[in-house]
């Protein structure tokens, strides 16, 4: 009976740039915020080493290239055990939207194979791993809302963002993430400068009145993304903004009719629409604990 854990995507409430690095990418201060459209990642454990991967989306590689295959072997061969696992990847997070879908998946096999390998690393090990996965990877390990610096994989908690109810729209366009970085054609960094907290994070800084600074080359490319945040803002939501380097636009509405009337709205366009609410740093941890213990037992016992 295979054990069942949640993976939660991710909006990114606001994302600036501050430089290009000397490693070719970017130095960003970013506020990530986990949000309850989730994927389902079903794990059994096996006693080879081999690592299995199966997937409901034909969309998705299965081989070594699929980031929640990387993260098993990564965690293997750091903790050096001889189990292996066989997953199924249940997908409902849509792949370069900007959801940070692949990067959730892999955190949570993280985690998830910590429990049922019976291992764990110390955290700054498991970050590290995390980290050489992917820049998003390592606030899926925390969760909530949290500033992210550096590559975006330094993450500082935040207090939980309130928010009201949250719409998104897939316009119907897939964006890969390295192409938009690359044509921001911005100078290098100074080398000696290190963004750190408190330094990077200026008093009173309010995400809301910060942008999204990858829209201007995402909305130039792909004219229907821009277009479906204008769209957001005439239904009526309190703030439309792009997350990560898109497709996906995400409103803020303020309550439940408005933001079903807008998704409603959003489907007769033709989009992909989703009505979500936020999840807080405590729920995360809770939640994906949860699937977890369902999944392990209660059925198996209670048949
Ligand atoms: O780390 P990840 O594989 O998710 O990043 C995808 C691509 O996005 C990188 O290869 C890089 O070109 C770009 N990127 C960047 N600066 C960041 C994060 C990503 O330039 N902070």
């Amino acid at each position: 009976m295979p054990n069942t854990f949640l993976s939660f995507a991710k909006i990114n409430l606001s994302l600036e740039i501050l430089g290009r690095r000397p490693d070719g990418y970017h130095e960003l201060r970013t506020v990530f915020q986990t949000i309850n459209l989730c994927d389902q990642i079903e794990i059994e454990v096996t006693a080879t080493p081999d690592i299995v991967l199966t997937c409901d989306s034909p969309d998705v590689p299965c081989d070594g290239h699929n980031l929640v295959v990387r993260a098993a072997q990564a965690l293997q061969s750091a903790v050096g055990t001889r189990q292996g696992a066989r997953i199924h990847l249940r997908k409902q997070i849509p792949m370069q939207a900007g959801l940070g879908g692949g990067s959730s998946n892999a955190a949570v096999a993280l985690l998830a194979l910590q429990q049922l390998w019976d291992v764990q690393l110390p955290q700054d090990e498991l970050h590290g791993i995390a980290a050489r996965l992917g820049a998003d990877v390592p606030f899926f390990l925390t969760g909530g809302t949290a500033l992210g610096l550096g590559r975006g994989d330094r993450i500082y908690p935040l207090l939980d963002a309130e928010l009201p109810f949250i719409v998104l729209v897939h316009p119907g366009v897939s964006v890969p993430t390295g192409p938009v970085f690359h044509r921001l054609n911005m100078g290098l960094t100074n080398a000696t400068t290190v963004h750190t907290l408190p330094s990077s994070l200026p008093v009173g800084f309010d995400w809301r009145q910060v942008g999204n600074a990858l829209e201007a080359v995402v909305f130039e490319d792909f004219p229907v993304v821009r277009q479906a945040c204008d769209r957001l803002r005439a239904w009526g939501a309190l703030l439309a903004r792009m997350s990560g380097s898109g497709s996906v636009v995400f409103g803020l509405f303020a309550d439940a009719a408005t933001s079903e009337a807008a998704r409603q709205a959003g489907l007769a366009a033709g989009w992909r629409c989703w009505v979500c609410r936020s999840v807080g740093r405590a729920a995360y941890a809770q939640l994906m604990h949860r699937a977890y213990t369902v999944g392990r037992g209660k059925l198996h016992r209670g048949n």
